[in-house]
């Protein structure tokens, strides 16, 4: 048996579509046989989630169904985070990640995000190229982690955690986390991480995160069984700006973690969304080399700790990791 869905969602239901327009509250409260006050209450956190909602004392809800990218900044304003975001919007770039290199060289400040509607020369782990057509979100954003470069494995775990928990915010769904980043929606991916860094001695001079998200845009046929958009598995299309708002707004909570040394709280939330942990894995270290065994852990730093088969227990630092279908093992 599904279990009813909470106000919030039917709130939510109510104001998208009617979006553009306002619904009184009087009226979402006798759709729903709710009171004003509980409307208005699940408002509220629908927008502390990222929703873009307009409330007028007379007209009551507006929901603010915008994927217009170029006015990003102004409605990330209100997010009233720590890190002040700033964005430089590009309608095509090569890879906003070599774009926020040179900035950052030009001394732009930390928490400025470099945003295209399509990449030419998009980049992704280990090498790979990364598809980024119109409808997704291809963004960098470059930060100054006081952390030393042996623990940026942290700050690329957060972030996948701020995306995934960002679609939950703003969608409902489910996404779990393929270590170290992936983030996957029914077990295929639907974002992908980049963090790149410039270090001086023993500090990070700059990371340059990356994140890629399917969201609107079309999964090229060759790849349609391992990746997925969010508006394919929603079943709607989504707006791009309330997903960004959700994505920063749980980014800058766990970057505060991070810069503050709660490194445990990391470890924590990335172990509730894992798909990994607990899953038999292959982990190609190069073409030559791999392991293969349970995955059972994330250490302190994040990296994976894989026990194989002649129970030896091998830390993985990077690599390409598969999940395997079947659990042959239980130890
Ligand atoms: C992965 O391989 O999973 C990482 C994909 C990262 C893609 C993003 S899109 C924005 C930024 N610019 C790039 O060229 N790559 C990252």
């Amino acid at each position: 048996m599904s279990s009813p869905k909470p106000l919030e969602d039917k709130v939510l239901d109510i104001l998208l579509s009617n979006a553009g327009s306002y619904v009184s509250g009087a009226e979402i409260a006798s759709a729903l046989g709710v009171s004003r006050m509980a409307v208005s209450k699940a408002v509220n956190n629908l927008k502390k989630k990222g929703h873009v909602i307009r409330s007028h004392p007379r007209l009551g809800y507006c929901y603010i169904d915008t994927d217009d990218l170029l006015y990003l900044e102004e409605y990330l304003r209100d997010l009233s985070t720590r890190l002040r975001y700033r964005v430089v919007y590009f309608e095509e770039a090569t890879s906003t990640q070599d774009i926020a290199r040179s900035l950052a060289n030009a001394g732009v400040e930390e928490g400025t995000i470099v945003i295209a509607e399509k990449q030419s020369c998009g980049r992704g782990r280990l090498g790979r190229d990364w598809i980024s057509p119109p409808g997704g979100l291809w963004f960098t954003i470059i930060l100054r982690p006081p952390i030393p470069p042996s623990k940026i494995t942290l700050l690329s775990l957060l972030t996948g955690c701020a995306v995934a928990l960002g679609i939950m915010d703003i969608t409902g769904l489910n996404p779990r986390l393929k270590w170290p980043n992936d983030v996957l929606l029914d077990e295929k991916k639907t974002a992908g991480i980049l963090v790149e860094a410039v270090t001086e001695t023993d500090l990070i001079k700059y990371a340059f995160v990356g994140i890629g998200v399917n969201v609107n845009n079309e999964i090229p046929r060759e790849i349609a069984d391992i990746a997925t958009s969010v508006s394919q598995e929603l079943g709607r299309r989504v707006s791009r700006v309330a997903l960004m708002r959700a994505i920063l707004k749980r980014l800058e909570e766990l970057y505060t973690k991070l810069v503050y040394g709660y490194v445990d709280h990391i470890i924590k939330v990335w172990k509730s969304l894992s798909s990994t942990l607990g899953k038999r894995v292959v982990v190609y270290l190069s073409e030559k080399d791999k392991v293969e065994g349970l995955a059972i852990d994330v250490d302190s730093e994040g990296l994976l700790i894989v026990k194989t088969d002649e129970g030896k227990l091998v830390k993985i630092y990077f690599g390409d990791i598969i999940h395997l279908r079947h659990k042959t093992y239980s130890g």
